[in-house]
């Protein structure tokens, strides 16, 4: 699984045959300038989901349900779950929190909202976390998170993100649940991987790079080198040349 945003970026992820595509409401620190998830709203959500429905013909398209839209009512909750269905054209949506949202979840599910799961360091808790923080060290606290893992499913999650917790933790949690387990800064035994887009593409977005990122391409450096460069030729008068002119 990748996250995407935009129609032309999910276009390329479904021709490479991703199976899942995530718009992430990571979009509010990668595209919109934000310092954390917090502030993106539905409209951002619906927006951009959008978006990634008219570049994809096969993945299956997960929404992310923004901060406060699932947390105050489960009436609420599934109101906006089914827009991002409804309006956005998501196939499913994903929700952060363990064993606490598990009403929520089945409430979803048992009104025809495919739901995935997303524990461990959850983005739009960062300031009860006080930061950016891997979870589940303590004994105690890897236990809490396996205990939210069985609460997601047996409320009803097709599959289940783990973010930011040791690799053993996440390995144990992968063979207790029986959905699939798509980890991020969780180690190898997930079922699958997911990363942010910008991330494994060395896009800076002003953000810190968590340790688990792996880069498989310079596009920031790229796209600063092709700016430049066009200014500069521009500003030289070698373009537009001949071949560009009518
Ligand atoms: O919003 C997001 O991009 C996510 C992934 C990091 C799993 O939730």
């Amino acid at each position: 699984m990748l996250t995407a945003y935009d129609a032309t970026t999910a276009r390329y992820m479904d021709t490479a045959g991703f199976p899942i595509i995530l718009v992430g409401d990571s979009v509010g620190m990668t595209v919109l300038g934000y310092d954390s998830t917090l502030p993106v709203t539905m409209e951002d959500m619906l927006h951009h989901t959008q978006a990634v429905m008219r570049g994809v013909h096969a993945a299956l398209v997960v929404a992310d349900m923004p901060f406060l839209s699932f947390q105050v009512t489960r009436a609420q909750a599934l109101v906006h779950a089914g827009r991002l269905l409804k309006q956005g054209g998501a196939d499913a949506v994903k929700l952060e929190g363990g064993a606490i949202r598990a009403a929520t979840v089945q409430h979803l599910v048992a009104n025809g909202v495919p739901v995935m799961g997303h524990i461990g360091l959850t983005p739009q808790s960062v300031k009860a976390m006080g930061g950016y923080k891997v979870q589940g060290r303590s004994a105690v606290d890897a236990d809490r998170l396996l205990d939210d893992a069985l609460a997601l499913t047996a409320a009803g999650i097709f599959s289940l993100v783990l973010e930011g917790m040791p690799a053993d933790l996440a390995s144990r949690i992968t063979a207790a649940v029986d959905v699939p387990t798509i980890g991020i800064g969780a180690g190898p035994d997930c079922d699958g991987q997911v990363l942010v887009v910008h991330d494994l593409l060395g896009v800076e977005t002003g953000n810190v790079t968590p340790r688990f990122v792996k880069r498989y391409a310079e596009v920031g450096a790229a796209m600063q080198e092709a700016f430049a460069a066009y200014k500069r030729e521009v500003e030289g008068g070698q373009f537009p040349a001949a071949e560009h002119c009518y």
